[in-house]
């Protein structure tokens, strides 16, 4: 495990002073050596902001080892950290599926998943997110938990598909839910953060659901699918 002296990285947990994101990396995260490798690869990108947050990773494993879940999809692969970290916590027999439409990102996600090992428990289809979703629909696929974290205007439709996609109690987690805090301003002027909080206002008023959140990197929900 990697101990952290300095910040990771630019992008911080929302809420967190500089000194308690450093105590928290210091005391809390315990980051394996390719997921610490992958995340300084992504730092120097101009897109790197787009990366969870090390915490968050962290957070995500853990449920992967307490939930178990065979099958993970997620909706935003990037640089591949979140399928990664969720792949080095899954069971044995626990398979990650990926989707993205950047080639070029992805093929960095792949060097470091072959890095750590794991590159037989993770499956990448390029291509439009929602027509993937929309593929796996009509396969009859099903999965225990679901990461979306792509373009914020179709995570109503995302969420729509997941529920059909996912199993009864199986879990959806959602990134950027309080947009850097932009969430609150008033009048709401950023155009994604009207989206997320109208559909934060969805899900809420959702029965089909139980939700919570975690308040870690830009604000991850998290939502179970009810028996
Ligand atoms: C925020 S990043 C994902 C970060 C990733 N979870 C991580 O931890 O490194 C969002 C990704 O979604 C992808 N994306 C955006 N819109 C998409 C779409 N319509 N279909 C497929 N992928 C999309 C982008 O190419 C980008 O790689």
């Amino acid at each position: 495990m990697i101990k952290q002296e300095a910040p990771l990285s630019a992008i911080k947990d929302i809420g967190f002073s500089q000194a308690l994101q450093d105590y928290s990396h210091r005391l809390f995260l315990k980051e394996a050596p390719v997921l610490y490798e992958l995340r300084q690869h992504t730092k120097k990108m101009p897109e790197g902001h787009m990366q969870i947050t090390p915490l968050q990773g962290q957070f995500l494993g853990f449920l992967m080892q307490i939930l178990g879940p065979k099958k993970v999809l997620e909706i935003g692969t990037y640089t591949g950290y979140s399928s990664l970290v969720m792949a080095l916590s899954l069971p044995k027999d626990g398979t990650v599926l990926t989707c993205d439409r950047n080639p070029e990102w992805t093929k960095i996600a792949k060097k470091y998943w072959a890095l750590a090992g794991v590159e037989t428990k993770i499956k990448l289809i390029l291509g439009q997110a929602l027509e993937t979703q929309a593929s796996l629909i009509k396969q009859g696929q099903t999965f225990d938990f679901i990461l979306i974290d792509a373009d914020k205007k179709n995570y109503r439709a995302y969420y729509e598909n997941s529920l059909q996609l996912l199993k009864k109690g199986g879990v959806i987690a959602i990134d950027n839910v309080l947009w850097g805090g932009n969430i609150v301003q008033q009048p709401l002027q950023d155009l994604t953060a009207q989206l997320i909080d109208t559909f934060n206002q969805n899900v809420y008023c959702d029965e089909r659901v139980e939700i919570c959140l975690i308040p870690l990197g830009d604000g991850l929900s998290l939502i179970r699918k009810k028996d």
